[in-house]
């Protein structure tokens, strides 16, 4: 188990260069089973879970070979069908590789995800969808067995929430039903949505509609290989943003993308920060106290839920009360009480988090539960008077490529200690 140490109450000043988009590289990873030629994507992210991902295909017998942020996808060895637990249980993108099989093999068994513990995160959306695309599907102890038994000719299917996960699967499984027209209504808008359908059409899919709520796909018999390169990830880019405020610094992001972070770059000039962006870069400066502010976590293009916990901290050190909400994961607030152990003025009430801002968090150790969570509990370490340890700090590596050195590379004074947890 690993501990990240950090002496905060420093400014940070510099430059850090934005890494690829985690959430769009899991399911075009998962996506590039729906072909037998190679695939190659650019600007790959060497986080964790791109790591279990790569393990995942290659326990079905793909051959990736993933070296400087380039990843070569061929499933020259032939293709298997069935995944253990073991596979799955860390993430929950994992189950992204249910439909690509379906479709390959007409058949496939994978086991329920795992994944962070941010609330109830169920699959019924994902299997509700199948069935209207002719795939019946059974869960046989904790496994989701799923066969083809019929062809859709034209359909459409409402999604009850706009879920990331689910469009991403139907869209994977509708690509490849040849002769079908199958309309996804209220599908999710997020950008790593948008990309996963941009690059489905690079490999030979027909779907229209991009950018809207309504994707219109006209099944092909098959997909070719393609060349891919990754979007800026958006999280890190607001984790990044949200570092130099909480440290009352001045930092630039190289490798910006302008339209996927607006509602976080306006609401954070509404709190009175001094924020420019151009072209391909954005700069966060302290200036003076940000005002508290409302902070309501939604789907794209709203404020998103991954950048939740970690505004929370921005939040906590600003001037007057803010409310946090989260309409995606209602109960996202496992952070909360640590933070109060750093001396964050906060609790939770009726799903909202209400802040009162105090002038600076205390070092303390505390211990991450989730990702997004572990992300927040550094950002108010870099805030806190004297050394903040934040233990169970490994979930970081899931989604925050090279952060010792990027968090260093700004005057960050931290560093990763390898310690036994006491239970
Ligand atoms: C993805 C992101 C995650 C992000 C989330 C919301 C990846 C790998 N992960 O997760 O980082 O926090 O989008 O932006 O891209 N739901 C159901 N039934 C289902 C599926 C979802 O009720 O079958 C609910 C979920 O419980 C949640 C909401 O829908 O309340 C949205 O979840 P969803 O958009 O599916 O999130 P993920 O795809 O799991």
């Amino acid at each position: 188990m690993k501990s990240f140490h950090l002496e905060g109450g420093i400014p940070l000043r510099g430059q850090v260069r934005i890494s690829g988009s985690k959430n769009t590289t899991l399911p075009m990873i998962a996506a590039s089973l729906l072909t037998d030629e190679p695939v190659i994507l650019k600007n790959v992210p060497n986080l964790e879970d791109v790591r279990t991902m790569v393990d995942i295909l290659k326990h079905l017998g793909v051959s990736v070979s993933f070296r400087d942020g380039m990843m070569a996808i061929s499933p020259k060895n032939g293709l298997g069908n069935h995944l253990p637990y073991e596979s799955v249980r860390k993430m929950r993108a994992s189950f992204n590789v249910l439909g690509p099989l379906v479709m390959r093999h007409g058949k496939a068994h994978v086991p329920l995800p795992g994944g962070c513990a941010i609330g109830p995160r169920p699959v019924d959306m994902h299997l509700e969808g199948m069935r209207a695309l002719g795939i019946e599907t059974t869960i046989d102890y904790g496994v989701v067995c799923a066969e083809r038994v019929s062809k859709p000719d034209s359909m459409t299917f409402h999604l009850r929430i706009p879920s990331v996960g689910t469009t991403e699967q139907l869209l994977s499984i509708a690509v490849l039903m040849e002769g079908s027209e199958i309309v996804l209504n209220n599908v999710a808008l997020e950008p790593e949505v948008q990309e996963l359908a941009l690059f489905l059409n690079r490999m030979g899919a027909r779907i229209e509609g991009i950018g809207t709520s309504a994707l219109r796909i006209k099944g092909v018999k098959r997909l070719h290989g393609t060349e891919y390169e990754i979007i800026p990830d958006r999280i890190e880019t607001g984790t990044y943003l949200l570092a130099a405020l909480v440290s009352q610094g001045d930092v630039e992001l190289v490798g910006y993308h302008p339209t996927h972070n607006v509602s976080l770059v306006r609401k954070l000039r509404e709190m009175g920060a001094d924020v420019r962006e151009s072209e391909n870069r954005i700069r966060a400066r302290y200036l003076r106290r940000l005002n508290g502010t409302d902070f309501h976590a939604e789907v794209y293009p709203g404020l998103p839920t991954d950048l939740q916990p970690q505004f929370t901290v921005l939040a906590a050190v600003s001037e007057g009360v803010s409310v946090i909400t989260d309409t995606v994961f209602s109960d996202r607030f496992l952070h909360v009480d640590e933070l109060k152990r750093l001396g964050a003025n906060c609790s939770v009430r009726n799903h909202a988090i209400i802040v009162h801002g105090v002038d600076q968090l205390k070092g303390a150790p505390v211990k991450a539960k989730d990702l997004r969570g572990a992300a927040a509990l550094v950002l108010a370490g870099i805030n806190a008077k004297d050394r903040t340890v934040v233990q169970n700090i490994d979930y970081i590596f899931r989604g925050y490529e090279e952060i010792i050195p990027k968090l260093r590379g700004i005057g960050a004074q931290c560093e990763m200690v390898e310690e036994e947890l006491a239970s």
